[in-house]
C-alpha cells in the first residue's frame, strides 16, 4: 500500500458528527438529528404517496392532482391530473406573496479588474425576474413558439440564461440547454435530435478575459444541419452580451430589441404535471448523447425539497439571516438546472450566478466572491477543489470565509484528501460537507448527507434522501452484504426520475431498466458500482459502463472514439479513462494511424484539436498513444481493461507500446472476463 492510500484509508474511517447550528452561524438545522432523518426516511419509503403529497401541498397548483403516483414500471406518473407551472412556483408566487423586492439572482460576470473585483454585477429581485421572464415569454410566443415546442438554449452564464429557461417553463415549451463549451457539431446533433425550432444564444460569453464566440458556433451548427438536410431551426434569438462582432443572418433576431417591444403581461400556462419541462442531453456508453426527459411537477417538488434540506435553505422571514447560496456549476449541466434555478428559487434564498473561470484573474476569485456576497452555502465539484489545493492555501486564506455554513460537492467521487482540505481550509474545520450523489437522470440528489443530521465520512455520499429506496445488489436484485460491492439500484419510483430518453423508448428501457430485476419487477440501474459500509453509508466505486467522468463532466468513451476515427489520419481508436490529479479521470486514447501518417507530436496536436472541434474542449484526450494495432480478445473485443491499466501506468509494458501487438503479453495481462 502506498503512503497515499494509507492516509486515505485513515481519512475514510473518520466520522464527523454535525456541529450545532450556531457553530457555523446558522439559525437552525431543518433536519437536526439522525433520528429525525430516519423517521422521515422510513415514512417516505413506507408511504411515499402520503409523504410526497404532503410536500406538494406547499406548492401552487391551478388544479390539484387526481392521484399522487401511478406506477407501471418503468412508467411513472406523479401528481397526475394536477395543473401547475414551475415558473410560477419559482417566481410569480414569491411576488404574489409580497416578496417581490427580495433578491432572487445575484450575478457576477467578467470582465474583472486586476484584483478580481467585478466590473459587471447585477442583482435581480423576484419582481425583476418576473418582468424579464414574462417579456421573453411574449417574445417566444411572437415567434410562434407554443406549448410543446422544444427551444434550444446555448448561452453563457448570464442571468438571461435563467430567464430563458424560466420563460420556456412559463409557456410550456420544453428547453434543451446545451453547455456553452460544446462545439458546432455537438449543437447540430442535439438540435437535430430535438427538432428544435428556435435557438436562444448570446453574441459571446466571457471566459478568462476572452470571448467565447457562441453565436458563431450556432451559425456553424446551422450550416452543418443544412448540409445534411436536417435544419429545423426557424429563429435564432441572440442576446447581446459582450459587443462581439457577429453576422446577422435571416433567421436571427436581436433579444435586446425584441425585449424592448415586448409586453410584461403573460400569464403562466396551466400545465399538466407530466408535461415535459425540459430535455437535457447526456452521454451514455453507446451512440450519440441522449435527451433525458424531465416533467413539471415531480421534478419541481423533488429538486426544491432536496435543495432545502441538503443545503439548509432558510428565507429571511423564517430566521435565515440573509443566506446567499452559490453553486458554481454551469446551467448547461443538470446541476445548474436543479441547483441554480429550479430547486433554489422556490426556497426564496438568493441564487448566485457566476460567469468566468475560478482562477481568473486570480486564484482567489471564488473566495473573493464568497467574501463579497457573504455566501452561506457553497456547492462545487471535486475537480475544482483539487485545483484549489494545488494553487495553494494562501488564496482562501486571503479572504474572509466565515459566512460559510454548508459546503457541497457533486459530480464525481471526492477523494478523502480533497474532502479534508475542503473542510479544513474552506470550512474552518467545522462546516458540514454534503457529498451529493446523483445523475442527470435522477433529476435531483439521491444519496446525500443532511448537514445537521448525518454523520459524514470523507469520501462517502452517505445515506439516501427521502423517498429513495436505494440498494446495492446483483443483477437478480439480491442485496449485497456490508462492504460488498454491487450495483447501485433504486427499487421504487421517485418524483424527479427521468421519464424517458427523447424519441428512443428502447434505449430508455435497455439502459436503465434491463440490468436489475427481481420477481419480474425491474429496478432502476444507475450504472454505478457501489457498496454500503457498516453504518449504511454508500461509497461510489465507479461506473459500470463506458462512461467516464472528466472534471465532473460526463463523456462516453465511444463519443471520443467516433470523433477520432472521423479524422482521415485514424484507422482505429480506443478511449479509456485514466487517473488524473485534477480532473479525477483524464482521457487516454490509443490510436492506430492510417498508412502514410506518422504518429508524432504534430498528429497528437491535430487530433486533440479535431476532437475539440467535433465535441468540445472538455473531450480533448490528455494522452494519445499510437499503436500499429489495438489489443483484442479472440472474439474481437478491444481489451479495455488492459488499456486502462496501461494508461494508469500499472503494467510493465507501459514504456513499450510496441508490445501491444505482442499477443503473448496481452494474453497474460487480460483477465478472462473481458472475453
Ligand atoms: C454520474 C452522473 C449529478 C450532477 C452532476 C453529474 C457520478 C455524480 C457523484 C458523487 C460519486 C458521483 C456518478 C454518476 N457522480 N455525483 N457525489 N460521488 N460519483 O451528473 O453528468 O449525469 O453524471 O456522475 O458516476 O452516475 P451526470
Amino acid at each position: 500500500m502506498s503512503k497515499n492510500s494509507i492516509e486515505s484509508t485513515l481519512h475514510e474511517n473518520r466520522i464527523f458528527n454535525p456541529p450545532a447550528p450556531s457553530e457555523v452561524g446558522a439559525s437552525e438545522w431543518l433536519i437536526s438529528s439522525l433520528d429525525q432523518y430516519q423517521e422521515m426516511y422510513d415514512r417516505s419509503i413506507a408511504d411515499p404517496e402520503s409523504f410526497w403529497s404532503g410536500v406538494a401541498e406547499d406548492f401552487h397548483w391551478f388544479k390539484k392532482w387526481d392521484s399522487v403516483l401511478e406506477w407501471n414500471a418503468p412508467e411513472a406518473k406523479w401528481f397526475n391530473g394536477g395543473k401547475t407551472n414551475v415558473c410560477y412556483n419559482c417566481v410569480d408566487r414569491q411576488v404574489d406573496n409580497g416578496y417581490g423586492d427580495e433578491p432572487a439572482i445575484i450575478w457576477e460576470g467578467e470582465p474583472v479588474d486586476d484584483s478580481g473585483a467585478p466590473l459587471d454585477q447585477r442583482t435581480l429581485t423576484y419582481k425583476d425576474l418576473q418582468t424579464e421572464v414574462t417579456k421573453l415569454a411574449n417574445v417566444l410566443k411572437s415567434k410562434g413558439i407554443k406549448k410543446g415546442d422544444i427551444v434550444t438554449i446555448y448561452m453563457g452564464m448570464v442571468p438571461e440564461l435563467a430567464i430563458a429557461m424560466l420563460a420556456c417553463a412559463r409557456i410550456g415549451a420544453p428547453h434543451s440547454v446545451i453547455f456553452g463549451g460544446f462545439s458546432a457539431q455537438a449543437i447540430a446533433d442535439r438540435v437535430g435530435d430535438a427538432n428544435s425550432k428556435m435557438i436562444i444564444t448570446c453574441d459571446g460569453s466571457w471566459r478568462r478575459g476572452k470571448v467565447v464566440p457562441l453565436k458563431n458556433n450556432v451559425d456553424e451548427a446551422i450550416q452543418l444541419m443544412k448540409d445534411n438536410g436536417n435544419q429545423p431551426v426557424e429563429h435564432v434569438l441572440c442576446f447581446g452580451r459582450c459587443h462581439n462582432d457577429i453576422k446577422w443572418g435571416e433567421l436571427d433576431r436581436c433579444w435586446n430589441e425584441e425585449m424592448e417591444k415586448a409586453s410584461d403581461e403573460c400569464p403562466c400556462e396551466e400545465l399538466d404535471s407530466e408535461d415535459m419541462l425540459f430535455l437535457l442531453y447526456t452521454s451514455g456508453s453507446t451512440g450519440k448523447p441522449k435527451g433525458i426527459v424531465h416533467t413539471n411537477a415531480g421534478y419541481m417538488i423533488y429538486t426544491a425539497l432536496t435543495a432545502k434540506y441538503t443545503f439548509n435553505l432558510i428565507p429571511n422571514d423564517q430566521g435565515g439571516q440573509n443566506q446567499v447560496y452559490w453553486c458554481t456549476a454551469d446551467c448547461g449541466w443538470i446541476t445548474g438546472h436543479s441547483y441554480i434555478v429550479y430547486g433554489i428559487l422556490p426556497n426564496r434564498v438568493p441564487s448566485l450566478m457566476f460567469e468566468g473561470g475560478p482562477d481568473y484573474p486570480t486564484a482567489a476569485r471564488f473566495w473573493q466572491i464568497v467574501e463579497r456576497h457573504k455566501v452561506t452555502q457553497f456547492y462545487t465539484a471535486p475537480t475544482a477543489i483539487r485545483a484549489f489545493m494545488k494553487w495553494g492555501d494562501e488564496h482562501p486564506e486571503s479572504c474572509d470565509l466565515n459566512s460559510l455554513q454548508v459546503l457541497g460537492t457533486v459530480g464525481e467521487p471526492i477523494n478523502p484528501e480533497a474532502w479534508m482540505w475542503y473542510r479544513n481550509k474552506i470550512g474552518r474545520g467545522i462546516c458540514p460537507i454534503v457529498d451529493t450523489y446523483w445523475q442527470t437522470e435522477t433529476g435531483g440528489q439521491i444519496i446525500t448527507p443532511l448537514p445537521g443530521a448525518t454523520p459524514t465520512k470523507p469520501g462517502s455520499c452517505t445515506l439516501p434522501f427521502f423517498g429513495i429506496d436505494a440498494i446495492v445488489c446483483d443483477e437478480a436484485g439480491n442485496e449485497a452484504g456490508v462492504n460488498q460491492g454491487g450495483l447501485m439500484a433504486i427499487r421504487k419510483p421517485w418524483p424527479s426520475m427521468l421519464r424517458g430518453v427523447y424519441g428512443d423508448r428502447q434505449r430508455f428501457i435497455e439502459t436503465y431498466w434491463s440490468t436489475v430485476a427481481k420477481d419480474g419487477e425491474p429496478y432502476y440501474a444507475a450504472g454505478d458500482n457501489t457498496r454500503r459500509d457498516e453504518m449504511g453509508n454508500f461509497w461510489i466505486m465507479g461506473r459500470t459502463d463506458d462512461v467516464i467522468n472528466v472534471s465532473g463532466h460526463r463523456l462516453g468513451t465511444m463519443e471520443v472514439e467516433s470523433a477520432l476515427v472521423a479524422h482521415e489520419s485514424v484507422v482505429e481508436a480506443a478511449v479509456v479513462g485514466m487517473p488524473h490529479e485534477i480532473k479525477g479521470t483524464g482521457i487516454a486514447a490509443f490510436v492506430t494511424p492510417a498508412p502514410g501518417f506518422d504518429g508524432g507530436d504534430e498528429l497528437i496536436q491535430t487530433l486533440r484539436a479535431h476532437v475539440a472541434e467535433e465535441i468540445g474542449a472538455i473531450a480533448k484526450p490528455d494522452m494519445i498513444r499510437f499503436t500499429a494495432a489495438l489489443p483484442k480478445t479472440r472474439s474481437g473485443k478491444i481489451m479495455r481493461r488492459l488499456l486502462r491499466s496501461i494508461a494508469a501506468g500499472d503494467t510493465e509494458i507501459t514504456q513499450d507500446i510496441t508490445t501491444l501487438e505482442d499477443l503473448s503479453v496481452v494474453a497474460k495481462l487480460a483477465s478472462s472476463d473481458e472475453e
